[in-house]
Order: C-alpha cells, then structure tokens, then sequence
C-alpha cells in the first residue's frame, strides 16, 4: 500500500459519496437509496445507484460499482494515488509522504516543476515590466488591458534569444531534466537546450489552488504559431484544465461562461464579467464539464459563430448535457470574439447577449434555420423533417410540446402531422434502444468466478462486512482454508486481518484493496442479493448453502474411493460414512 490505512480511511471518510457524485451526476432519493443516470454507460433511465450509509455505488446497468475512490478513479480516469490525491485536495487533507519510492519521487518531481513554474514567471513578469518590455507593454495596453489586470493575471514576456531563461535557471543550479519536464526548455536538434518560449506575451495557466501548471505564449506580431502552450507535464493536463477558473470560482455569479481564448477571459474579467473560463482552444472535454457543473447551475458556451466554432459548440452541448448542466449558447456577432464584443461595446451590452442565451434546443434548431432556408418546399420539408429529429431526441415533453406548435404555426403545417412525425422517431429509437439493452450486455467487469462456490464466498464477505460482529462465527465455521474461489480467498484474507484487529470494516474500506473487477462484483451483490434487512439470518443462509456444497464435494470424493477400494469391510465404512453424509445434507437442504 502507498499509505497507511488510516489515511486512505480519512479520505474515505471526508468524502461523502453522496455529495461527491451529486458533483457529476444528479441523484434522487428513494427510500434509503439514491438513483441517477450512470455516468458509464449510456442510458435513458437511471439504474445507477448510490447507498449513502454503506457508502459505496453500483449500477445494475453496466455493473461498475465501488467506493468513492473507485468512483473518482473510473471517472476522472486516474490511478488509485492520484484518485486518492484528489480526493484528499477536496477535503483539504494533506497527505502524508507516499510510502512507495516511486510515487513519493513523483509527489517531488511535481512540487519542483509548480516551484519553476512560479520563478518562471516572476521572471516574465519582470521582463514586461522592465525596458525591454516596452513594446509588448504597449500591445497590451492597446488591446485595452489595465495594469492591475496584468497583474491579477500574472501576463509576462518570454526573452527574445535562443535559450536565456534555460541559461538562467541553469546558472541557477536548476537540472536540464527538470527544465524539460517542466515544458520550459526543450531540445533542440543540435541536442542542446533551448527556450520553449521566445518573445511571446506569456499567459501563466493556474490551476485552482493558485499554482502555475503551465503557459500560453502569443506572438506580438503576426508571425505563426500565434500561440504556443506548455506540453502535458506531471502538474499540466490540458483536457482538465480551464483558463481563469481560480477566479470564477470566487465569482458571486452562479454561472460560468466558457469562451476559447485567453484573450477573451481576461478581457471579460476586466469588464466585470468575471465568470469567464477558456477551454483554451481545445474542444470541451468531459471532464472539463463536470469541473464546470461542480462550479457553476448554468454553463454558457460563447464560441466563435464560424463554422469550427459551431461544431465545437454543437459538441460541448451535448457533453455539457451528458454532465447535467443545462447548457445555453450565447450568440456572438459574426467576425467577432467575445473580447472584440465586450471592448467595442461595453459590458452592459455584454450582459444583454448573456440574458439572451440560446437553450441547447432553440440552438439546434437554429443551426438547422442557417443550413435550410425555407424557400422552397423542398428545404422547408427538410428543415421541418429535421427540427421532428432534434424534438425527437428531446427529454421534456411540454417543452418537446411548445416548440412543436411554434413550429407548426410559423410554417403553416397542422400540429398534428407535426406531432406524429416526432411520435413516431421516438418509437424508433425505443425500438432500437430496447434491442440494445438486452441482459448480459454488460458483464464485461467482471471477474472470473468459480461457478459452484464463488457467489455464495463473496456473497459471505459482504454480508460480514454489514455485520461485522459475527466476524467470530463467521471465521471459526469458515476459515481462510475453507475458500474455494480464489479472489474470495484473496479479499477474505484481507477482510479477515482487518477484523482481526478487532477494527471494523464496512464493504467501502475493502473494496479499496481490491481489484477493480472484484471490487465491482461485491458492490454488485451488495445492491441485488445482500441487501436483506436481517443480515445474521441471511449469513446463516449462506453458511449452510457452502456447508451443502463442501458436502457434496466430499461425497464425491467418498464415491471415487467406494470405486477403488477393494477391501469389503473398509467399503461398508465409507458407505456408511456417505449414507450419513447424505442425511445431513438433506437435513441442511430443508433449512434453507
Ligand atoms: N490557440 C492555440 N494555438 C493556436 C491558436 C489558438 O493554442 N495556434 C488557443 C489559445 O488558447 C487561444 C484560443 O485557442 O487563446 C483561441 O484562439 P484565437 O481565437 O485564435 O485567439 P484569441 O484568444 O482570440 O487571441 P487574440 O485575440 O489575441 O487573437
Ligand atoms: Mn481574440
């Protein structure tokens, strides 16, 4: 283990799976239980389900399940260390000093690259604001951006030469390692090193802590690229960062608006509009949208109208969805930045553009409006055929209802044909659904079990680890030695040391320890067969179902030597043995 138990206990215990999940997907009560959509497999009702006291998920759809940190595992595709790390930052709990060698040189290696980062930047701050900064200085100032903007976001100059910034940190006794595993420096083909970052205005990236994870460069000029970005690093993730989210998250606004640029966060931010993140040109990622729903009630996209910009758009709608934020589209004049708007025509007119805000529906529609003109009957019937598509696919049924008689009325066709038409798409796609979601679909989690005894072993974990005071019963009627399954064995062994030390232990802690598979497949009997509200009858039950099997096992075993034995009194007594042994497993079969 990298840390103690104690620890990853804490994180467990400070991160209630209930609140943790309601950050990415929305859950409803009911009774003891709380359902919602799963996040990992597509579907229209929710089967995935959350058991807030015994503090673990499972979906009955696709078959994940575990605790919280499986959960933040599987969705923010970590490692159980950095599951663990993020899990711990939540809670604001510092971490000890990993035990394994690796991960403490790694926990290192990212606290030198934030520390580089951080002179890094103080050195491009003063570069700017020294004389040789004078013609970026200006550039910004004629872009509109105050001093005090410059500052709150740390804006920098790179230098201009082959490699002043490595010689620096170099001279400063800084590894050539660590410059390129910072991103800062890289090699040049001569095999020398040299500076990612020449002349360029630089955009210090911070994640939400504060920290320097990364850079953006632009050029001052209209040389190419425009811009320039950190790579990847152990601290930089581009598909999980956003630009300017350290200040919108203090913002009193409970929204978000997500733009593309640099340039456009801070010029917002200046103007007020200080809810502005950039998903800094990349398309929206899935994680960026659950951060953004962690943050925000409502997500507003405002991407270029151009063509890229409106499939990036149409894109980061739907995966705003998928996260539950109901996203809106904010229109932005063609040929202009929401930095160009907001400059040319002030932050109140901004603000009317916000209020203005397409739903993800009327946007749909609208993009079709742009691609069908309804001039003749042919596009009208095109355009008409594809809004019953997008209303088709919508959840709402009054709003589903609405749009359809607006759309009826504006093209002078009867409701009713209107209505049918989208009636009958969506017995299509139930249709199809139906045929895809058959059982066994999803079985692919799940680990390899010995199909006679591996069930009812697991099945006997489970319920210990409800009840964990018959721990005594349990382990003298069935020690270690009785297990036939494998991974049972392997999860009994660890169940059991924990008991042992007279700790108790709830299904969420062991599932830490196990594979995911494993771990999946207890939260699994968890949900559909251990969840009786007697669990000492229930463990009872079991006990004599394995008592019936390693019965039969013996018996068959008393048959083969029955076979082989040649001596006739030595076959009466193995007789005899099996005539008794076969009473009592009928004995046993009528209890259960
Ligand atoms: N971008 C990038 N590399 C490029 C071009 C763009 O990484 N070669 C990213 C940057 O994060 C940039 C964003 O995409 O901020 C949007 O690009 P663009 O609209 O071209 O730039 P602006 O942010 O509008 O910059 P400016 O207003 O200074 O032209
Ligand atoms: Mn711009």
């Amino acid at each position: 283990m990298l840390y103690p138990e104690e620890v990853i206990e804490e994180v467990r215990l400070r991160n209630d799976i209930v609140d943790v999940i309601s950050s990415y997907i929305k859950l409803e009560r009911k009774g003891k239980t709380y359902f919602g959509l799963c996040p990992f497999h597509s579907e229209k009702t929710p089967s995935f389900s959350v058991e807030p006291v015994k503090q673990f998920f499972y979906c009955f759809g696709c078959n994940k399940g575990g605790s919280v940190i499986q959960f933040i595992m599987d969705i923010e595709n970590l490692e159980f260390p950095d599951a663990l790390r993020f899990l711990a930052d939540r809670a604001g709990i510092t971490l000890p000093e990993p035990e394994e060698p690796k991960e403490r040189e790694n926990a290192r290696q990212r606290k030198k690259i934030l520390e580089l980062n951080r002179q890094a930047a103080r050195y491009f701050f003063s570069l700017l604001a020294g004389s040789s900064g004078l013609r970026a200085l200006e550039y910004l100032k004629k872009r509109g951006l105050s001093d005090r903007i410059i500052r709150r976001f740390g804006l920098g100059l790179s230098p201009g030469g082959w490699s002043e910034l490595t010689d620096y940190f170099i001279n400063n006794g800084v590894s050539p390692e660590l410059l390129i595993a910072s991103g800062l420096s890289i090699k040049s083909a001569k095999g020398n090193l040299v500076d990612r970052f020449r002349n360029r205005i630089m955009f210090p990236i911070f994640d939400i802590r504060g920290d320097i994870i990364g850079f953006g460069g632009r050029v001052i000029d209209n040389s190419q690229p425009k811009y320039m970005n950190s790579p990847d690093t152990p601290v930089y993730n581009k598909s999980r960062e956003l630009y300017g989210l350290n200040f919108a998250r203090r913002s009193k606004s409970s929204k978000l608006l997500i733009v593309e640029g640099y340039m456009d966060v801070i010029s917002l931010h200046q103007a007020g509009i200080d809810f502005a993140v950039a998903s800094l040109g990349t398309s929206l990622t899935q994680m960026q949208a659950w951060i953004l729903k962690k943050y925000a009630d409502q997500v507003i996209i405002s991407y270029d109208a151009d063509a890229a910009g409106q499939a990036a758009t149409l894109r980061g709608l739907e995966i705003l969805e998928k996260a539950g934020c109901q996203p809106k589209v904010l229109i932005m004049p063609e040929n202009m930045d929401p930095d160009d708007y907001v400059r040319k025509n002030g932050p109140e007119k901004f603000k009317k553009l916000i209020e203005g805000a397409l739903s993800l529906l009327d946007y749909k529609i609208r993009v079709q409006k742009e691609v069908h003109s309804s001039d003749t009957i042919e596009d009208k019937l095109k355009l008409l055929n594809n809004i019953a598509d997008i209303l088709a696919t919508h959840e709402n049924s009054i709003e589903r209802e609405l749009y359809a008689k607006n759309y009826a009325e504006q093209y002078g066709i009867s409701l009713e044909s209107l209505r049918s038409e989208i009636l009958k798409r969506m017995r299509r796609k139930q249709m199809s659904q139906q045929r895809r979601i058959t059982p066994g679909s999803y079985v692919s989690h799940l680990p390899q079990i010995d199909n006679r005894y591996g069930e009812l072993e697991y099945m006997l974990l489970v319920l210990l680890c409800n009840e964990n005071r018959l721990y005594q019963v349990v382990s003298s009627k069935y020690g270690l030695e009785s297990f036939k399954d494998r991974g049972a064995r392997k999860a009994a062994e660890r169940l059991y040391e924990r008991l042992e030390k007279n700790k108790s232990c709830i299904l969420a802690e062991l599932l830490n320890d196990l594979d995911t598979s494993i771990s999946s497949y207890l939260t699994q009997l968890a949900a559909t067969k251990c969840n009786a509200e007697d669990n000492e009858r229930a463990i009872k039950d079991v006990l004599t179902k394995l008592e019936i099997l390693h019965l039969e096992d013996l018996q068959k075993e008393t048959i083969e030597k029955i076979k082989n034995e040649r001596d006739g009194i030595k076959r009466q007594e193995l007789g005899l043995e099996f005539r008794k042994r076969a009473e009592r497993i009928i004995e046993l079969k009528e209890k259960t």
